[in-house]
């Protein structure tokens, strides 16, 4: 039998994790667990790009750790941990930066965005984040990447790395695909259509956390803007209903056009109360099993080494190879 292929996707532990994460990418990864050797990284290297206050920080990645098992991941199929305790990702980063043009960094509209937003801290790794995601995904021999529509011209990059590599040494690298939803890829912020949803939006009001509770969920849908006129349609100049018909079909499984079909003549108030329940119903036993689980560290503890030691066994495979095509001696 065939083994079965690597599929890899990470979070950076910034702000919360989003229903828009979870329409993206989590949502994808709970439907193929079983069909892939799925590996789920905290991607808290990453998020070392930006200043982060030493005990927040690693109270928040343990809680987005937590989350990965409340919402489904299972450590019993899939291997689930923390970047950081698999040194081979920064190892293997700087040899990939070696195969990196300077150009290609700048070029990256993250970048672009990013070093806007955090203009007195533009740092090297902002620059060299994609060097890393690119590590990342190609020490696991990954072919696939359940990411949103965000992270396209990430994967884009690390596929130009892994085939410039393969051109120059010979087969190394398995090259990824990303795989993308093709409903649900990009969310937007319930105050402001046109903006994606954002783990970091300083309007509490714009995102809903997988484990918010049940009232601040129905308030924030209730708040959430609308557009002109009252029928739930579908229709590139409905942003604002349109993107919650998106989130509704997210979490219900219900296609758009049923939903349509429900609600088209019921009005803006009855739908967001409706998607606020949908909401609440998904992800209550979430947080319930979220609260449970920050109560028992020494168990996620245990799982997250377990998950460490069996990523880094699979990670130093890679990058012995990749030292021995490039030249270096062997210890
Ligand atoms: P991050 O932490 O910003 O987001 C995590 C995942 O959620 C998706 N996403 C969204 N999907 C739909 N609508 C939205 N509004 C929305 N916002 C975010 C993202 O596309 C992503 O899939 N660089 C990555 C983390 C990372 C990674 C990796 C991903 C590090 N290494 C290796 C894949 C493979 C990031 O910052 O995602």
């Amino acid at each position: 039998m065939e083994p079965k292929k690597v599929l890899y996707s990470a979070i950076q532990p910034t702000g919360i994790i989003t229903i828009g994460n979870y329409a993206g990418a989590i949502a994808n990864w709970l439907k193929v667990q079983d069909d892939y050797t799925s590996i789920y990284a905290i991607a808290d290297l990453h998020a070392l790009t930006v200043r982060q206050v030493p005990q927040e920080f690693r109270q928040r990645a343990l809680s987005f750790f937590a989350q990965y098992l409340a919402v489904g991941l299972d450590p019993e199929k899939s291997v689930i941990y923390f970047q950081s305790h698999v040194p081979f990702h920064t190892e293997l980063q700087w040899l990939l930066n070696c195969y990196t043009y300077v150009g290609e960094m700048t070029r990256m509209t993250q970048f672009k965005d990013k070093s806007q937003k955090n203009a007195d801290n533009i740092n090297m790794g902002l620059l060299d984040y994609p060097v890393l995601m690119a590590a990342d995904i190609l020490l696991y021999q990954s072919a696939f990447v359940p990411v949103g529509a965000d992270q396209k011209q990430h994967l884009e990059i690390t596929r130009d790395i892994a085939i410039r590599f393969n051109n120059l040494y010979g087969e190394t690298f398995v090259v990824p695909e990303p795989y993308i939803a093709k409903q649900g890829a990009r969310i937007f912020s319930l105050q402001d259509p046109t903006a994606k949803m954002s783990k970091s939006d300083p309007d509490p009001n714009a995102a809903v956390s997988i484990i918010e509770d049940a009232d601040s969920i129905m308030r924030k849908f209730k708040r959430a803007v609308t557009d002109c006129d009252s029928v739930v349609e579908f229709r590139e100049d409905k942003p604002a209903i349109s993107n919650l018909l998106t989130i509704f079909s997210a979490m219900t499984d219900r296609s758009v056009e049923s939903l349509v079909n429900e609600y088209h003549d019921l009005g803006y108030r009855r739908f967001k109360h409706d998607l606020g329940e949908a909401v609440v119903e998904r992800f209550a036993p979430v947080r319930e099993r979220y609260l449970k689980l920050m109560n028992d560290k020494g168990y996620l503890s245990e799982v997250a080494r377990q998950g460490a030691e069996r990523a880094g066994r699979m990670a130093y495979k890679t990058v012995a190879k990749v030292k021995r095509k490039i030249g270096l001696v062997q210890p």
